[in-house]
């Protein structure tokens, strides 16, 4: 770990926040370089604002219904964002589309989680729908944001095979566990100085990545 200064990162999330609660724990473990300064939630009820308060996180509610059309309360949501002055920027289940002009006042500092090997399943249930179509391999994915939905470049992806009996549940429950490898690594990295976005492309240690990084699973 370095001794500079720690990168302070905003979560958004919409749900449970295991995956915030790994970027946590890594903080509380001494092992991460990076500080999360502010949680935002669209939803009122997710589990993961009251882990944030817990580990004494400011945490915030922006209710979309306040706000008559997507574009007002992204920009809301960037201005309250905004106070808190974040180096990066990590979606951990936060389960809206954010507008183009949300992503350009953030360009190049937003991470996202998501459950699939991309570009492989993009959206919704992916779990589902891996099964539905035979994968032999699943995974999760962390990649940075771009306008197009799950369609930034990846950083690194974490890789378990198919059981043959395996189940929506079970497969969740062990990709689940790989993202709380993979998340805190990647914000490590960012945080580091080692992982950036240039040009639209993944830069890791100086070099493009041509594929992300790996991790297998079990
Ligand atoms: C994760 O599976 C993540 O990949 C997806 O939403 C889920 C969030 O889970 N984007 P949690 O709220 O971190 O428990």
């Amino acid at each position: 770990m370095s001794t500079d200064p720690p990168l302070p990162v905003v979560v958004l999330i919409s749900g449970e926040g295991t995956n915030l609660q790994a970027l946590i724990d890594a903080i509380q473990n001494d092992l991460a370089n990076y500080a999360i300064v502010a949680v935002f939630s669209d939803r009122a009820d997710a589990r993961g604002l009251e882990r944030a308060r817990k580990a004494g996180i400011p945490a915030h509610h922006v209710d979309p219904s306040s706000y008559s059309s997507r574009e007002t309360f992204d920009q809301a949501l960037a201005d309250a964002i905004y106070q808190y002055e974040p180096g990066l920027l990590v979606l951990a289940g936060f389960m809206r589309i954010l507008s183009p002009g949300f992503v350009a006042r953030f360009a190049d500092r937003i991470l996202n989680i998501h459950p699939s090997l991309l570009p492989k399943f993009k959206g919704l249930r992916t779990h589902q729908r891996a099964l539905a179509a035979a994968e032999t391999e699943h995974g999760a994915t962390v990649h940075f944001v771009t306008a197009e939905l799950d369609g930034g470049p990846a950083v690194i992806q974490y890789r378990i095979r198919v059981g043959e009996t395996e189940t929506e549940d079970s497969l969740s429950a062990r990709v689940h566990q790989g993202e709380y490898i993979i998340l805190p690594r990647a914000v490590g990295l960012f945080a580091e100085g080692r992982l950036r976005l240039e040009s639209g492309r993944a830069i890791l240690d100086g070099e493009a990545l041509q594929a992300p990084a790996r991790v297998n699973g079990e």
